[in-house]
């Protein structure tokens, strides 16, 4: 039996701290820190006890992800390098162990060498070092199961085509799919070729969909007269295809409607585990509403992957790069990336399309003509794509994919109308129409802070849902992936002078701005009623005053807006304004109060309450106070346990009397963690449009206490249970 066990406590950070992986080398501050801060090389060491119990088997060392071209000794010899930062890599410890202990000394290094990729010009993003995933000690017999992949060709008659790649052609392979409930659905065996090919006929399997994420786990069991190795795979039955009539998952067209995600998080940069990769997911798929996903611009945590998986968020994956391509040996690295990335993903049902071009860089033939071969070799069932913000570039991949950032180009003097989107074959420059698909718009183009004045944010609204409504429209568009789901961190040449791109739809804790909304409400109601007005419901915070045009983003077909007491109004989405949306905000202005009426409402300002209808029932509703005041600090952490292991946000906001946050309470807050957990960040920190965020990390089982205070709305104490 294969043995896998954690190898994360007891590192040595550069020979001073102790510290558990994942690790982050450098904290950061919020904003306004020097980036050159972690841009240097770093050690990380440790010593173990070989196990007799390992004497004539395989021991490796594997590591999840380590930013970047690491170095790891055991003993004083290099037994690994990796030059890669996003992809995972062994170190083989087999033969090299001495009896008693053993010292490992893993040195990373966070220059921004220009060798690799990404880096080699200016990149939009920051790629803080550390062993920032995990490391595994695993243990087989010397001839062992390396590599599993399943595909699944056929829907119509299920089956799925397993290759299993073990070290040594020798002993027989079983295979055996079971359903969720650990049911047997197939099996098969067969003698261990180096690459052995099995199919299993599998009638009356459940589809995987983003509806019905139904999962499978393949166990592949390797016997030899060394024993026994065995490895399990999850995997889904689905199957994808982009055509120039756009997406189809299993058959049917799917719209995606998607955003980008960057892996970072305020102060820690990536190195976060498990809760917080699957949460992010929970967050694209949830309250954002998103079909679609992409991993900018690198593979991403497995984490975050199987939590696609599980929650039927499909996925665009692809290898790091940005704009900048280098030498011959660079872009060979690069290959090697993509190599690395398809063969660690490739039973993710999640993931529908491979990046195989360096986002946004210019053409190179024999470059991509390579990185496509090689995707294809590995994987039959999903097309590649290559993201490009050029037009009329060479189209190699399966999947034209676009960052169409025309939006907004008309302020920088050009004759063009504002126009959301290009259509397909302008930007192609083909005779033909091709897959094609959004990988992003937005970001740039229009940056808005959480803090910006309400009516920038409602055209940042509105400007995401140009976009959704010109993608709905189009038949040959399979999707759009806005730029992006999370403020991020970046370099001094990008965002806002702060080193933050301040472009999400969510802030670096992931509180929604208001453009959140715009995608959580082309939701089916059947995932429940969005209601969100745009606005923080004050007479003077747009420019002259007054909160009309007010855009109500929303899933219900109707929608009340009351002020104060006079005669309330019901207003239907606005389909003449947005005809393709599935689901068109309600927009508020004057063709629904004339400006008599408006006279009416005098200088007196009044509570205002809007409520929400589906088939005349009302589902949803908010109350907007006329004199809102500080009343109360929420404190909200995302579960009451935690992982002893893992980590757990936690949002603080000031609220008024309503339950609405107060978008200009700029007041600090200060925090403290007593327990075995750590607060990442400053303890005294202000709120940022109305709230700040923090991640709890455990260090250990018991009861973690959080008290967060404010002078003004005082002190919340909060008990969370470390597990
Ligand atoms: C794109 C780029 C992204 C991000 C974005 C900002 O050009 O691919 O990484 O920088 O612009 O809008």
């Amino acid at each position: 039996m294969r043995i896998l066990t954690d190898f994360n406590d007891d590192w040595l950070f550069e020979g001073r701290d102790r510290v558990r992986l994942p690790h982050n080398a450098v904290e950061l501050p919020f904003s306004y820190f020097d980036e050159r801060a972690y841009q240097r090389p770093f050690t990380y060491s440790k010593a173990f006890l070989a196990d007799p119990a390992w004497e004539n088997r395989e021991v490796t060392l594997r590591f999840d992800g380590a930013m970047a071209n690491t170095v790891v000794r055991l003993n004083g010899e290099i037994v690994a390098t990796h030059a890669d930062g996003y992809t995972p890599f062994v170190a083989r410890l087999t033969g090299r162990l001495v009896p008693g202990t053993n010292h490992l000394s893993v040195t990373i290094d966070g220059t921004e060498n220009p060798a690799i990729p990404p880096f080699g010009n200016v990149i939009d993003y920051l790629t803080y070092a550390g062993l920032y995933r995990e490391v595994w000690l695993q243990v087989t017999t010397p001839t062992h199961i390396q590599n599993v992949k399943i595909e699944t060709p056929d829907i119509v008659r299920p089956r799925a085509e397993i290759r299993v790649m073990v070290s040594k052609p020798e002993g027989r392979l079983t295979a055996v799919i079971r359903d969720k409930a650990g049911v047997e659905v197939a099996r098969a065996e067969a003698p261990a070729a180096l690459d052995t090919a099995l199919t299993l006929e599998t009638p009356g399997v459940a589809l995987w969909s983003p509806e019905n994420p139904a999962l499978y786990t393949l166990d592949v069991t390797l016997t030899t007269d060394q024993g026994r190795d065995d490895l399990q795979t999850r995997f889904g039955f689905r199957k994808v295809v982009f055509s120039p009539e756009g997406f189809f998952l299993n058959g049917q067209r799917i719209k995606l409607r998607g955003l980008n995600r960057h892996q970072s998080f305020p102060y820690i940069g990536y190195a976060l585990g498990r809760a917080a990769q699957v949460k992010d997911a929970e967050i694209i798929k949830h309250e954002l509403r998103c079909n679609m996903v992409r991993t900018s611009h690198y593979p991403q945590s497995t984490y975050f992957l199987e939590a696609c998986d599980e929650l039927g968020l499909m996925v665009f994956e692809e290898i790091p790069g940005w704009q900048h391509i280098g030498d011959k040996a660079w872009q060979k690295a690069s290959v090697e990336n993509v190599r690395a990335m398809i063969t660690r993903d490739w039973n993710h049902p999640s993931i529908v399309i491979w990046g195989v071009r360096i986002n946004e860089s210019g053409d190179n033939h024999d470059f991509y003509k390579e990185t496509n071969a090689v995707a294809r070799s590995l994987d039959r069932t999903r097309p590649t794509g290559g993201v490009r913000y050029i037009t009329d570039s060479e189209f190699l991949e399966d999947v034209y994919t676009m960052n169409d950032f025309i939006l907004g180009n008309e302020e920088l003097g050009g004759n063009r109308p504002r126009t959301p989107l290009r259509p397909q074959q302008e930007v192609t420059g083909l005779d033909r129409p091709v897959p094609y698909m959004i990988t992003e718009f937005g970001g740039h183009m229009y940056p808005t802070k959480s803090t910006d004045q309400e009516q920038r944010q409602a055209e940042h609204v509105i400007r995401h849902l140009d976009v959704l409504n010109a993608m709905y429209g189009d038949p040959q568009i399979a999707g759009a992936i806005g730029w992006c789901a999370f403020d991020y961190n970046t370099h001094k040449d990008f965002g806002s002078g702060d080193r933050i791109c301040h472009h999400g739809v969510m802030d670096m804790f992931r509180e929604p701005k208001f453009a959140a909304y715009a995608y959580a409400s082309q939701s089916d109601p059947s995932e429940g009623p969005i209601l969100q007005p745009v606005t923080f419901w004050a007479r003077g915070e747009r420019n002259i005053g007054g909160i009309l045009p007010l855009l109500i983003l929303t899933n219900c077909d109707e929608v009340e807006l009351r002020y104060g007491n006079h005669p309330p109004k019901r207003v239907k989405p606005d389909h003449d304004r947005f005809p393709h949306l599935p689901h068109p905000p309600v927009i508020v202005d004057n063709r629904v109060f004339t400006k008599d009426e408006l006279g009416l409402w005098g200088m007196k300002w009044e509570a205002g309450t809007v409520t929400g209808f589906i088939n005349g029932k009302q589902v949803a509703q908010t109350h907007f106070a006329a004199d809102p005041v500080a009343t109360r600090l929420e404190v909200a952490p995302d579960a009451t346990t935690i992982g002893a292991h893992d980590s757990l946000r936690v949002m603080v906001r000031a609220l008024d009397q309503t339950g609405h946050k107060l978008p200009f309470f700029p007041e600090p807050v200060s925090i403290t963690v007593t327990g075995p957990a750590r607060r990442v960040g400053p303890g005294f920190v202000p709120l940022r449009a109305g709230s700040t965020g923090f991640w709890l990390q455990a260090h250990g089982a018991g009861e973690i206490t959080i008290t967060v205070s404010n002078d003004r709305l005082g002190t919340v104490v909060t008990q969370i249970i470390s597990e």
